[in-house]
């Protein structure tokens, strides 16, 4: 095996360190996509000061009993002019009670710093705060704003500097929300609606990841959230809210109809607005990513992904079996059916 060369104080120290850096230590090596310890909002900020808290415990709990083992395999530990068996104790009635009552204490005491953190997350979100509705689909989110009127997927655009208040729901399983250095996790359940809030302050690609286990894709449910300043915010909006210009007369929209995309996918702008199976398309090329922000919006990956899905993420269209809220499979459709439709939809900006 790895660090056979070592000897085996050795070998368990490096073993050691190899976990801790696989572990996930961002806090010590780095910054990730999708740390939890580099927060950029107050939601974020009191979330990992708990986790703080409670790990700095932790250690200070840690040295003290691993410094009384030490102690103890010292101080009692067998001498040369040991003889016998050493004296045989059963039971000490302070020690027991001991360490029954102080773990209790500590475990009590870690429920303060977390209830004060839940009670302080879970207060009504501010009347003037924007409102977004999630849902959680199979296997993406969908993100509506009803105060534009604009429906979007795989990407969230916020404004820095003012409160989201987030309604999530989920149309099938349960699903969760979470962006790391956002907001803490909450879960996206059929038929009711939760919220979580939060204020972006810093522009920038914020990793978001379904927390879940939602189903086969359930690892490839992602998506990204796109802070951006008040003005970059308002000119997006005013893109999204631009209708989709479109030739009815266009190959691409023909094989838009033929296939019958519009089952599950809506273009405003054109005849087809209002399924919600699959991801609103009206500006689909102005995204940067596709398939629940695994895959890069590019026109081949695109192709590749509607001939076929499945191969991107499991649990889509199987050989003979379409399930109806999947992008199925379009093997069968000709090449230039497919390239006209993919530059039909690359040029929804
Ligand atoms: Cu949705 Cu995991």
């Amino acid at each position: 095996m790895a660090f056979g060369f070592l000897r085996p104080v050795s070998r368990l120290g490096a073993i050691l360190v190899v976990v801790a850096l696989t572990a996930g230590c961002s806090w010590v090596i780095g910054d990730t996509p999708q740390s939890t310890v580099h927060p950029s909002t107050e939601a974020a900020r009191m979330i990992q000061s708990v986790y703080a808290t409670i790990t700095w415990w932790m250690v200070a709990i840690f040295v003290v009993v691993e410094g009384a083992l030490i102690y103890a395999i010292l101080r009692f530990r067998r001498r040369p002019t040991d003889e016998g068996v050493p004296e045989q104790i059963h039971g000490n009635t302070p020690l027991e009670v001991g360490w029954t009552l102080v773990p209790l204490v500590i475990v009590i005491a870690f429920i303060f710093p977390s209830l004060r953190t839940t009670c302080a997350l879970a207060k009504a979100a501010p009347e003037d705060a924007l409102q977004v509705k999630v849902v959680g689909k199979r296997w993406w989110f969908e993100f509506e704003y009803p105060e534009y009127g604009i429906i979007t997927a795989n990407e969230l655009h916020l404004p820095a500097g003012r409160m989201a208040n987030l309604e999530l729901t989920s149309d099938n399983v349960i699903h969760s929300f979470w962006v790391p250095r956002l907001s803490g996790k909450r879960d996206l359940v059929p038929g009711r609606a939760q919220h979580i809030w939060f204020t972006p302050e810093e522009p920038g690609w914020y990793e978001g990841q379904c927390a879940e286990l939602c189903g086969a894709s359930h690892a490839f449910m992602q998506f990204r959230v796109k802070v951006e300043t008040p003005e970059d915010f308002e000119r997006w909006v005013k893109a999204q809210q631009q209708p989709a210009q479109i030739d009815t007369t266009s190959p691409g929209f023909q094989a838009f109809q033929q296939n019958a995309c519009f089952t599950c996918h809506s273009i405003q702008g054109s005849p087809f607005t209002f399924a919600r199976i699959g991801p609103n398309l009206t500006h689909v090329a102005s995204r940067t990513t596709l398939a629940g922000a695994v895959l890069e919006n590019t026109p081949e990956v695109m192709r590749a992904w509607i001939r076929n899905a499945g191969q991107f993420k499991p649990g889509h269209a199987k050989k003979g079996r379409q399930e109806p809220d999947l992008m199925w499979n379009f093997e069968h459709v000709p090449d230039e059916q497919i390239d006209a439709l993919v530059s039909f939809l690359h040029g929804l900006e």
